[in-house]
């Protein structure tokens, strides 16, 4: 049965699936900071999280090179280059002391978000459940509602340093979940977490036949000597995990799209089947190119880290002369903290702080239901641009009581 639209066109009557996911709040915002910066108006923009640091020089030069290589112009290999299998396997074997097989359990992919949405089309069934601690990055629960299936969504609670209490899920969640979400260095909240917590969340999925998903976009922005662990790293987790790998923030490539999914063979083998009908893999040029990253001396990302690191302090202590008393985060690029109370939601705030002080940011309700009631600043910009926008908070008279 077909129903045409308001427009009398039965074409536009869009797939009922596009409805299971919200957009409107980044579309309303996008839209307001378009008007303002049509006006001339300085935006500060710190709600994306998109690096704004220069891709590794290195990599620059061999897509220069590999630019000028007929053989990259052709489809490129269904399962990916050679090449970047094994310098990625190599590469998780020298962070994180892992063995991965790098014909069959390394993947490339044009970036984790792609990735995650494509796993979910090849394992989830309407009726399916996804547990997903949340707030959370949208992608961690958006594939799961494409497809059809529906999230639990597990608290990550300030209380908790946003850890999720694993033992509050209920045991008919465990036994209908298909899919188990994890995350750390996390976005949006920088926790971090300790090699335990994986090994519990190893034997809840072994126990319950779960596949564990573990996003390590932020593995490299660690500070204060915080080592983000790996799922691999927990004996037997290759029965049950795989683990999201991306180039967007490490190496400061969001736009070049490339990232790896790694672990169980035979997941890897589903997302293969998956995107076979899909799309044609990671362009031949970013994957040549970006192979080079992976010889990047692991100390080097110390400079990396730095910044961000300075760029944390300046937003945390500028905050604490607002009234704000938050933690410094051990992970990943974003400042989360509490609205204040005079606001009804976190869009309000967002709303003020565009409006009033022109500085864009994320509400927390955009990242889940325990993400209402916060928001997310981005450290996208210099140190400078970053004090400025604590001033301009100031000026309008935002503080926290
Ligand atoms: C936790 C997490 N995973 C994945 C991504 C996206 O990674 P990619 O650029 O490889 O799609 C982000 C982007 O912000 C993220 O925060």
């Amino acid at each position: 049965m077909t129903t045409t639209s308001k427009h009398g066109k039965k074409f536009l009557k869009l797939a009922s699936r596009l409805g299971y996911v919200p957009s409107y709040i980044f579309a309303k915002l996008d839209a307001e900071k378009l008007k303002l910066s049509e006006k001339g108006i300085d935006v500060i923009d710190l709600s994306l999280g998109s690096p704004d640091l220069p891709s590794p020089e290195i990599v620059i030069k061999a897509c220069e090179k590999a630019l000028q290589d007929p053989t990259n112009y052709r489809y490129p290999p269904f399962w990916g280059q050679n090449k970047f299998k094994h310098a990625a396997a190599n590469w998780m074997k020298k962070r994180f002391s892992v063995e991965l097989d790098p014909e069959s359990e390394i993947f490339p992919l044009a970036g984790s978000k792609e990735g995650i949405a494509h796993l979910a089309l090849a394992l989830i069934d309407p009726g399916d459940v996804s547990i997903v601690p949340t707030p959370c990055y949208p992608a961690h629960s958006r594939g799961t509602l494409l497809a059809g299936g529906s999230v639990y969504e597990l608290p990550l609670l300030e209380k908790n340093n946003y850890l999720p209490d694993l033992d509050s899920i209920p045991q008919d969640i465990l036994d209908k979940a298909k899919m188990f979400f994890i995350s750390y260095p996390n976005n949006p909240t920088g926790a971090t977490c300790g090699i335990e917590l994986f090994e519990k969340l190893v034997h809840i999925c072994t126990k319950n036949e779960i596949l564990l998903i573990s996003d390590l976009a932020y593995s490299e922005l660690t500070f204060d000597g915080h080592v983000a662990p790996s799922i691999f790293q927990v004996k037997g987790a290759k029965d049950i995990a795989i683990e999201f790998h991306s180039f967007s923030k490490t190496y400061s490539m969001a736009g070049w799209r490339i990232a790896f999914v790694a672990g169980n063979p035979d997941i890897i083998k589903a997302m293969y089947e998956m995107k076979t009908h899909i799309d044609y893999g990671v362009c031949n040029i970013t994957q040549a190119a970006s192979i080079n990253a992976f010889d990047i001396p692991l100390s080097e990302h110390e400079k990396t880290r730095t910044i961000y690191k300075e760029r944390r302090d300046v937003v945390v202590d500028g905050l604490k002369e607002l009234g704000w008393n938050i933690k410094k985060p051990l992970g990943a690029m974003y400042i989360w903290f509490p609205v204040p109370k005079q606001y009804k939601t976190s869009f309000e705030f967002c709303s003020t702080l565009l409006e009033k002080a022109h500085v864009a940011t994320i509400p927390g309700g955009s990242f889940g239901t325990y993400g209402e009631g916060y928001i997310r600043i981005a450290l996208v910009d210099n140190k400078d641009r970053l004090k400025t926008a604590i001033q301009r908070m100031k000026q309008i008279g935002i503080y926290y009581k």
